[in-house]
Formats: C-alpha cells, sequence, structure tokens
C-alpha cells in the first residue's frame, strides 16, 4: 500500500515526496527526529516526545517549525490517513535548504522543514522478539559526544546493527570507558533483585521518553530504580536486562556477549515492566 507522507505541509503519495539536495538535513545530518508508537490508532506519551523535540531544536539553534497543536493535529491525521492501529510515526525537523552549501548556518530566511511518514507494524505490542528476548554484543562507543541530542547522524548506529547482524544477534550495546552507555537506538537497563538499574541523564546517551516511563512505572511498582552506568561484568552477572524504546517498549535482554542471563529466557521483572508499560500506555495514548 503507499503511504501518504507530509512534506512541508503537503499530503503526498511517498512516491511523490521530495525534498531538495541542499536540504541541510541531507547534506549535514544537521536535523533532528522523534519516533513516537501507535497503539490502538492513538500516540503514546506524544507529550513527552514534542518536549524533547524542542529541546534537540534548542540545542542546535533550529527554529520551532509549528507548535505542539499543529503537531498533534499533523500526527493524528497522518495516522488517520495511513489507518495505523499499531506502529509508529517518524518525524523529522531538519534547519531547512538555503539554496546551497555551506558550513554556516543559514539565516532566518531559511525555514526549518518538516517530514513525517507513518510505518504500520500490526504487531508493535505483541511483538515475537518479546517472547525470546534480544542478544545482544557489545562495541565501542564511537559516536560523538552530544548523544542527548536526537540528531539523524545515525551511522554508527546502523554500523552497529550491521555488526549485531553479522554476529547473528538482535543489537549492540554500546561501551565507554568500561560502562554501557545505550543499545543501538534504545536505553539500556539490568535487574539485580528488586533493583532496576539503568545510567543516568547526561550528554552521553538519548534522554528516552520510554526510559522516563519505565522509571516512574517501575517505582510504583515497588521496585527500586538506581540511575547509574553498569560494567559489561556487571550486567553480565545481573539477573536481568532490558533495552526500551518507543519502537520496542520494553525488550527483554537475555544475553550479552555469549553470557547467558539466568536461565536465558525473559525473566519476571522484564514481563511484569512490559505488561505494565503497554497497559498504561494504551491507556493513557491520546
Ligand atoms: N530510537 N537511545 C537511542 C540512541 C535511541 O535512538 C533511542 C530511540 C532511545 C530510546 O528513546 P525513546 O524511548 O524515546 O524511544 C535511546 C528510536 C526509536 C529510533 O531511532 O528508531
Amino acid at each position: 500500500m503507499t503511504r501518504t507522507v507530509y512534506v512541508n505541509g503537503d499530503w503526498l503519495p511517498e512516491t511523490e515526496a521530495r525534498i531538495s539536495i541542499f536540504d541541510r538535513g541531507f547534506l549535514m545530518a544537521d536535523a533532528v527526529y522523534e519516533v513516537t508508537s501507535v497503539l490502538g490508532g492513538r500516540l503514546v506519551d506524544f507529550d513527552g516526545h514534542v518536549r524533547r523535540l524542542w529541546r534537540s531544536l534548542g540545542e542546535l539553534e533550529i527554529a520551532r517549525p509549528m507548535d505542539e497543536a499543529a503537531l498533534l493535529a499533523m500526527h493524528r491525521e497522518l495516522v488517520a490517513r495511513n489507518g495505523i492501529e499499531e506502529g509508529m510515526v517518524y518525524l523529522q525537523v531538519t534547519r531547512g535548504n538555503p539554496g546551497d552549501r555551506s558550513f554556516l548556518y543559514p539565516g532566518p530566511e531559511t525555514k526549518p522543514g518538516v517530514v513525517a511518514f507513518t510505518q504500520n507494524v500490526p504487531n508493535l505490542a505483541d511483538a515475537p522478539a518479546a517472547q525470546a528476548g534480544f542478544r545482544v554484543i557489545t562495541i565501542p562507543d564511537l559516536r560523538w559526544a552530544r548523544r542527548d541530542i536526537k540528531t539523524v547522524q545515525l551511522l554508527y548506529p546502523s554500523m552497529g546493527k550491521m555488526a549485531a547482524k553479522k554476529a547473528g544477534v538482535d543489537d549492540a550495546w554500546f561501551v565507554e570507558d568500561g560502562f554501557v552507555t545505550e543499545g543501538t537506538s534504545n536505553n539500556a537497563w539490568i535487574v539485580v533483585g528488586n533493583r532496576v538499574i539503568t545510567r543516568g541523564l547526561s550528554e552521553e546517551i538519548l534522554h528516552g521518553i520510554t526510559r522516563a516511563a519505565v522509571i516512574r512505572f517501575a517505582r510504583e511498582a515497588q521496585f527500586e530504580v538506581e540511575e547509574r552506568a553498569f560494567s559489561v561484568t556487571e550486567a553480565q552477572a545481573a539477573d536481568e536486562a532490558f533495552a526500551t524504546a518507543a519502537s520496542i517498549f520494553v525488550m527483554p535482554v537475555v544475553e550479552i556477549d555469549g553470557v547467558k542471563l539466568g536461565d536465558g529466557r525473559p525473566g519476571p521483572v522484564v514481563r511484569r515492566l512490559r505488561e505494565i508499560y503497554i497497559e498504561e500506555m494504551r491507556r493513557a495514548a491520546i
């Protein structure tokens, strides 16, 4: 089926969508993005994604292309036009098209560009991968040092995903100075007894919207939450591990660099947190 996509105010069949070769997103990866999941035809944690979008744009001095109400209306129309029940909306805001290539940011006459499209994932909540869990390898974190800004410079994460595929596993966790930063496109967690542990917020990781919600739900469910770095060795010795992102919700991680966690199957804590997250988010989606 041909999707209807959104490009700078126009609704177009995906095959007719065009952006300029001079767009800064294309030439310089000068663009930021958000991925919002859809459950029951409604948007999950939309507010959180908009707040992070404003922050990313602010850090890069890119003007806000529209206000929150317009963004919400656009997302809803995109979901409706494409008949999405479960899946995702990808939104990209670029610094725009100054009409030529230059390292300097263009002036205010260059307006930011906005592109959005849907991805239909009928079994997002009921993902088969969540039954088996992810197996991950670890690789050095060679990304730039402002990972808190959600830019479209995704080549290294893409290389990480390919390294995982070549190793016959599902994902790669990045490691810096012996400590796990995050997954290629998700935040990394471990479980030790009643404690769930995930790296604290800094410029070293993306401030995951799913991460923030899971911290809240874990506390409500009487788990202790520790926001601190953990090493690969600590992770391999943990009772359980998991990854969080809008695209996978709460995904069990059952093996790290060939070392199985527990019996090598998703444990009770991650199964519980996944269930709570999906239930609560389905209810709160707008
Ligand atoms: N990725 N860390 C990184 C490096 C990410 O790319 C992502 C999200 C996350 C989790 O953030 P959130 O919970 O807000 O989705 C953490 C999106 C899903 C992607 O690139 O497809």
